[in-house]
């Protein structure tokens, strides 16, 4: 490798991927690799660092992952996370031992400012522990660097060798400084220029994707959101025509998005690869119609998603490798080994179909958080609105419309739903104008109309009118689990009232949803 990296080596910790993240933030390339790699491997890549990472081993108990002594010989900075600090004094002659009770959550810290790993860190702080174990005899050559009230080695260094140990996570929020410690390690402490970007890593990623695949095909599901088109982006960026996006309506799209991807991946897009619009729409009327239960027409969704897949993967043929737009949110184990990560990832996508004839999946993204995959997707010159678009759901405006679906519903939604998020976009540009491009406080994070199933009379231009009621939705949350109604300004929800009761047929009514969730859910089914 000529580029400084700095390797993460994995213990099966929760938050290893966090802490390559914390590194990319540094601006230094970083990899991730099993404690099972063998040590001539990690020397040939001649890291600029290492960090080992958190595991629930106990690394004095027989079949605890281990790492060869070696690795702290090769003169390479070390830092040791919490089961990686352990590891580390256990094998260069420390003991490690089970503490009385498990320290878990917020701890106060105390640190030695004048360790390197500490510098600009205050002296008292608050960090993240989550251990049995500790730290009971230091390894020889190792001091103390950081103590709590019941952890006397939060954190320990021997300077000298530059071997650094830390018992709580400094990768996850809850530990204020914890960016600091780890850019102290990564930039001070093992000398890291920090010149690369994010931007490099579709570089790299194209390169590696072109090697992979060679002359074979690629298949992948493009639905239009953020992620599955930054995976379209680099795969047809690393290989052009070997690439085929399918890409599926099934009718419950929002207005203009099949002609927007379209438009994007299409023939007349700025990608060069293959692209199939599935026109499905009629499809799924026919069997969503009368249906009305919401689980029956999820699963009808999903299910006719599928077939139509299929379809169109047997009129290509065998393909070698599906890719899939998997973020790593989305991959729920550590992926230690490898091997199942392909039934996981293969499960994520939402059931697609088994026997779609490929031989491995590729999935670019997996190792990024959404913001991550954004820049991304920015650096392909994919548009901003499709970068920085809201959650939409894979049942789309299915689970929009109560009761059964029909396709003037359909029409309602989308051309209300048009209408409410232009206001609501315009609003918002309007205050952030004023206020140093700063967003409102009630700029929701996901905003949508919904159709109710009631019907009620109104008065339009001297008529008796006997229309639909519509709702709209706008919710402020930060992990989709539990959400608020977002503040809307009053008078942007009359002007949008306004709006759609003049412009979209059939409604005569319109509603603003307050509730939270719980107990309601953001979507309405
Ligand atoms: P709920 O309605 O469960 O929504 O409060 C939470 C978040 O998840 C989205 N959502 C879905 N996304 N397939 C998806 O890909 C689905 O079936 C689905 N259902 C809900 C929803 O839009 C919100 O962001």
């Amino acid at each position: 490798m000529d580029k400084e990296t700095v390797l993460v080596i994995d213990f099966g910790g929760q938050y290893n991927q966090l802490v390559a993240r914390r590194v990319r933030e540094c601006n230094v390339y970083c990899e991730i690799y099993s404690y099972k790699t063998d040590i001539e491997k990690i020397k040939a890549m001649n890291p600029k660092g290492i960090i080992l990472t958190g595991g629930p081993s106990s690394c004095y108990e027989e079949g605890a992952a281990k790492c060869s002594p070696e690795l702290f010989n090769l003169g390479v900075p070390v830092l040791g996370l919490c089961y990686g600090a352990q590891l580390m004094n256990h094998v260069l002659g420390g003991e490690v031992a089970r503490a009385s009770a498990r320290e878990y959550g917020k701890t106060d810290i105390k640190v030695d400012t004048s360790s390197e790993l500490f510098k600009d860190v205050p002296e008292k702080t608050v960090c993240w522990m989550s251990h049995f174990d500790y730290v009971k005899r230091m390894a020889p050559g190792f001091k103390s660097v950081a103590n709590s009230a019941n952890c006397p080695v939060a954190a320990c260094e021997n300077a000298e060798k530059k071997l650094y140990g830390i018992q709580f996570h400094p990768e996850v929020l809850h530990t204020p400084y914890g960016s600091k410690m780890l850019f102290n390690f990564v930039r001070n402490i093992c000398g890291c220029e920090g010149s690369w970007k994010m931007e490099a890593f579709a570089k790299e990623t194209i390169e590696n994707i072109k090697k992979k695949v060679g002359n074979g095909k690629v298949l992948l599901a493009l639905s239009g959101g953020v992620d599955s088109s930054v995976a379209a982006g680099l795969l047809s960026k690393a290989i052009g025509k070997q690439l085929t996006c399918v890409f599926v309506d099934h009718g419950l799209l929002r207005k203009n998005e099949a002609e927007e991807v379209e438009a994007i991946f299409g023939k007349n897009g700025d990608f060069d690869l293959n692209f199939v619009h599935v026109d499905a729409k009629e499809r799924f009327y026919g069997k969503l119609a009368g249906v009305t239960e919401p689980e029956r027409k999820r699963k009808i969704i999903g299910e006719e998603f599928i077939r139509v897949f299929e379809e169109e993967s047997k009129k290509i043929g065998a393909v070698d490798f599906l890719a899939q737009g998997t973020i790593y949110p989305d991959v729920v184990e550590s992926g230690l080994g490898g091997e199942s990560a392909v039934i996981k990832s293969h499960h994520n996508v939402g059931g697609l179909p088994d026997y779609v004839d490929f031989k491995e999946i590729i999935e670019p993204l997996r190792n990024l958080f959404k913001d991550e995959v954004r820049k991304v997707g920015l650096e392909l010159g994919l548009p901003r609105n499709l970068i920085f678009r809201q959650p939409f759901p894979g049942p789309g405006l299915g689970i929009r419309i109560i009761g059964d679906v029909t396709a003037d519903k359909v029409r309602i939604v989308q051309d209300a739903d048009y209408i409410y998020r232009e206001e609501v976009d315009k609003a918002a540009e309007e205050y952030r104008k004023a206020h140093n491009g700063e967003d409102p406080t009630w700029m929701p994070n996901q905003y949508f109309a919904a159709l109710s199933n009631m019907q009620s009379v109104g008065v339009m231009g001297d008529e008796r009118t006997y229309d639909r009621a519509l709702v709209l939705r706008a919710v402020k949350t930060i992990d989709f689990m539990t959400a608020e109604a977002s503040e809307i300004p009053f008078a942007v929800l009359q002007t949008v009232m306004s709006r759609v009761i003049n412009e979209v047929r059939g409604v005569n009514r319109v509603f603003y949803d307050l509730t939270s969730k719980p107990p309601g859910t953001i979507e309405m089914e």
